[in-house]
């Protein structure tokens, strides 16, 4: 099954690339001809109408998040918050940690960050410019996200070149893979290895950074765990990088 059919009823799949370069035709195609539209390849259904969408957003006890958002077999299930953190909660659950994490990832402090994040893509578009020609995502856009939310957490910048080939792999799917390949695996468990570090370091010697403030967030004595923080960093990794990338991409 691929993801477009010119004539024919209209399916849809998120892994077709060829839905990725342009999907508004097939998302019209569905709003009208299958708003409730059933893919038995890949067992899902996929509702496509606004009024629909928004009310099941809202109707957590019959559409829950809790096994993730992530089609990929490895990566949906019961224990889908320990890497997707919010992506994976209902509420109670959602609204606590939305209300912790919102004590220290705040728009003041993102506002706080608008110098020091022009500098970082200043720092990634002189080199760029400086070779005549340069490709727009793999020289700037595709770094720009991921050092910013590097910045945000703490990551020194000694780490951040490595830190986005990792979560580059995490995202990372070649045409035809319908789930995480091996090297997105072991870059997760590496991601999710070196945050638990910062966090440790973070418990010792707090700093200016989200990751001490997320150590540091507490509402009427409940705190975040470990576990929690790093799955909220992980998190910001999967949610803050590609999407902002292709957004940049595409501008
Ligand atoms: C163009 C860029 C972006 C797009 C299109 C986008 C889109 C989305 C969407 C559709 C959701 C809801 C997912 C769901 O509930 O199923 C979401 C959630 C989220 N996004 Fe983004 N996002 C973008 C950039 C970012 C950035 C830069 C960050 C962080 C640095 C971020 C952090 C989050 C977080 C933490 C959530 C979970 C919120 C919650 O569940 O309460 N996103 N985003």
């Amino acid at each position: 099954m691929t993801g477009v059919s010119a004539g024919g009823p209209v399916t849809y799949s998120p892994y077709a690339y060829e839905i990725h370069e342009d999907p508004y035709p097939v998302y019209a195609r569905l709003r009208s001809e299958a708003p409730v539209y059933r893919n038995d390849e890949f067992d899902f259904w996929a509702l496509s109408r606004h009024q629909d969408v928004l009310a099941a957003f809202r109707n957590v006890d019959a559409f829950s998040n809790s096994h993730g958002v992530s089609l990929d077999p490895s990566a949906f299930g019961p224990d889908a918050h320990k890497v997707m953190s919010f992506l994976a909660l209902d509420p109670p659950r959602h609204t606590r940690m939305r209300s912790l994490v919102g004590k220290g990832f705040t728009p003041s402090k993102v506002a706080q960050m608008e110098d020091r994040i022009r500098e970082i893509a200043i720092e990634h578009l002189e080199p760029a410019l400086e070779q005549g020609s340069f490709d727009f995502i793999a020289d700037f856009a595709g770094k720009l996200p991921m050092d910013v939310i590097s910045e945000l957490v703490g990551v020194p910048p000694v780490d951040r070149a490595e830190l986005r080939r990792m979560a580059n792999l995490v995202v990372h799917r070649e045409d035809g893979l319908f789930d995480v390949p091996q090297a997105g695996m072991d870059a997760a468990l590496t991601l999710v290895g070196y945050y638990q570090g910062m966090v440790d370091d973070r418990r010792a010697a707090p700093r200016d950074d989200l990751t001490s403030a997320l150590l540091k967030a507490e509402i009427d004595g409940d705190k975040l765990t470990d576990e929690e923080i790093v799955a909220f960093l992980f998190l910001m990794v999967v949610a803050g990088n590609e999407t902002t990338t292709k957004l940049l991409g595409n501008a």
